[in-house]
């Protein structure tokens, strides 16, 4: 692999006196950290151009596409954001018709507005214990394109903030037979592939277009991202196009030279730290599942190692044979890091997640293990002490309020664009939304601009509210929850 990293990092220890942008002149001035200072450097000669490649950043590009098995890869240094908006861009063109699954990133949903795209969202199954969506079936898509012949591609995201697996590889065969191209928001699955207990990635399953996240699971610096591109149905100038578009004209070298490193480390050291990662996963995945009330999602080939989804059912069986409530999502999520000094990545209504990747330490794994199997042992003894709200949702509500499909009065290209006023949630209803409603995170929308309101959405945005999630798109005042409508 071209060693970008350990070029800069000789070109930083030079002689040469820069005359030329960043104005840090690669002087730490300040609080700047020397090692990156010295690295940061603009597009000077000898260190290529990632908008233009024909040097060291083309056949770094092209040793990433190899490690993937994609036709064509790009570096991304403004996240899969970029990735998502120009593969959208691309796939479908302006006006045209997209199949989306409904728990898309916002990004899907930028680039449907920018692009005035008209959208059909693929509305995940559920999970049979966990109030989680699953993966898209190779079916719910047959039947949306065979009722809807004008949509020009599909979008899923797989694997979901979860970790659940989509049938990629038959979602892909039946697109295509359609004619049109796959895209596969893999922004959390760049792992995929490395190691036969994590699932093949989206490229090895025949998509078009896959977007990576590499600092979401793998070791590399935020806002570092791959776009990977395949087969014959996309214009691959008209991505290119939209990916200048998208990203800085300015890419940062520090980004870039992390995403090389990281491939670096895949190349030459990803089998035996894949080998190493599993190994511990599964061994906390072993040890936490003899827990007696908590429960978590099974190593099974459509959940993503890594991701340790942590649930508390409403209520339990104690150590006397009694009833007890569960306690929420936002409480197991709490007493991680208050308690433990564990962080977690997300809580919602009833779980909260956890996330293990390949930079792990033993002392990851262990103290997880030792905390759950604590909070465990204390839940069944009825005496663990949680602190703020208790579940306001029972599981079987969260359940309804996933399972709502709200229904498009207006589309979102000109809803968006449309006057709005804010209005009391309660006088909301029957209104058209006039804003994005997510949970966050991940920022799954349960309403988007244009959607009818309903009194079970207000129910659900009240009830995410007094659990204290991050409900964003609504607005406080005093006492009073505030939603954006369309003007009338
Ligand atoms: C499913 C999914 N896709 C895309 C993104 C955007 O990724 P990035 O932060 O790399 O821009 C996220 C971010 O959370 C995500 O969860």
């Amino acid at each position: 692999m071209t060693d970008l990293f350990a070029k800069l990092t000789a070109y930083g220890q030079s002689d040469y006196y820069p005359y030329h942008m960043p104005g840090h002149k690669r002087q730490a001035m300040g609080a700047l950290v020397p090692e990156l200072a010295r690295m940061d450097i603009t597009e000077i000669d000898g260190f290529d151009n990632l908008h233009e490649p024909t040097g060291i950043l083309l056949e770094a590009e092209k040793q990433t596409a190899r490690l993937y098995g994609a036709s064509e890869s790009f570096w991304l240094i403004n996240g899969s954001t970029c990735g998502i908006l120009s593969a959208i861009s691309t796939a479908v063109p302006k006006g045209g018709h997209i199949l989306m699954a409904r728990n898309c990133h916002r990004a899907a949903y930028h680039a449907a507005y920018l692009r005035e795209l008209q959208v059909t969202y693929l509305y995940p199954e559920q999970e049979d214990v966990f109030p989680i969506y699953r993966g898209i079936s190779a079916h719910q898509v047959s039947r949306a394109l065979a009722k809807e012949p004008d949509i020009r591609a599909v979008l899923i995201v797989s694997p979901t903030y979860e970790g659940r697996i989509s049938e990629v590889k038959e979602i892909a065969d039946v697109v295509h037979a359609h004619g049109i191209p796959l895209i596969v928001d893999e922004a959390h699955g760049a792992h995929l592939g490395f190691h036969r207990a994590c699932a093949p990635n989206s490229n090895q399953c025949g998509a078009d277009l896959v977007i990576h996240s590499v600092h979401k699971t793998l070791p590399a610096m935020t806002q570092t991202a791959l776009l990977h591109v395949n087969g014959p149905l996309i214009d691959r100038n008209l991505l290119k196009r939209f990916l200048k578009i998208y990203q800085s004209s300015s890419p940062s070298y520090v980004l870039m030279a992390s995403i090389g490193n990281t491939m670096q480390l895949l190349e030459q050291r990803g089998a035996q730290l894949f080998e190493d990662f599993i190994r511990k996963y599964a061994g906390l995945v072993e040890a936490v599942e003899k827990c007696r009330v908590l429960r978590f999602l099974p190593m099974d080939s459509v959940q993503d190692p890594g991701k340790l989804v942590i649930l508390c059912p409403d209520r339990y069986i104690d150590r006397e044979g009694d009833v007890r409530q569960g306690i929420s999502g936002q409480q197991l999520y709490d007493i991680l890091r208050d308690r433990f000094h564990l962080q977690p990545e997300m809580a919602a209504g009833n779980f909260c997640l956890a996330m293990f990747t390949l930079a792990d330490v033993q002392e990851g794994y262990t103290r997880m293990r030792d905390a759950l199997l604590t909070m465990d042992a204390e839940l069944y003894r009825g005496v663990l002490q949680a602190q703020g709200h208790t579940p306001s949702m029972t599981m079987e509500q969260v359940r309804k309020v996933l399972s709502i499909k709200a229904t498009q009065a207006k589309a979102l290209k000109d809803a968006w664009d449309s006057p709005t006023q804010w209005v009391p949630l309660q006088e909301a209803v029957g209104r058209m939304a006039g804003e994005f409603i997510n949970l966050y995170p991940p920022g799954v929308p349960i309403l988007v601009p244009g959607e009818e309101i309903t009194m079970e959405l207000i129910e659900a945005v009240e009830s995410y509210c007094r659990m204290q999630l991050t409900v964003q798109g609504i607005r406080k005042q005093e006492d009073m929850t505030l939603l954006s409508v369309l003007s009338e």
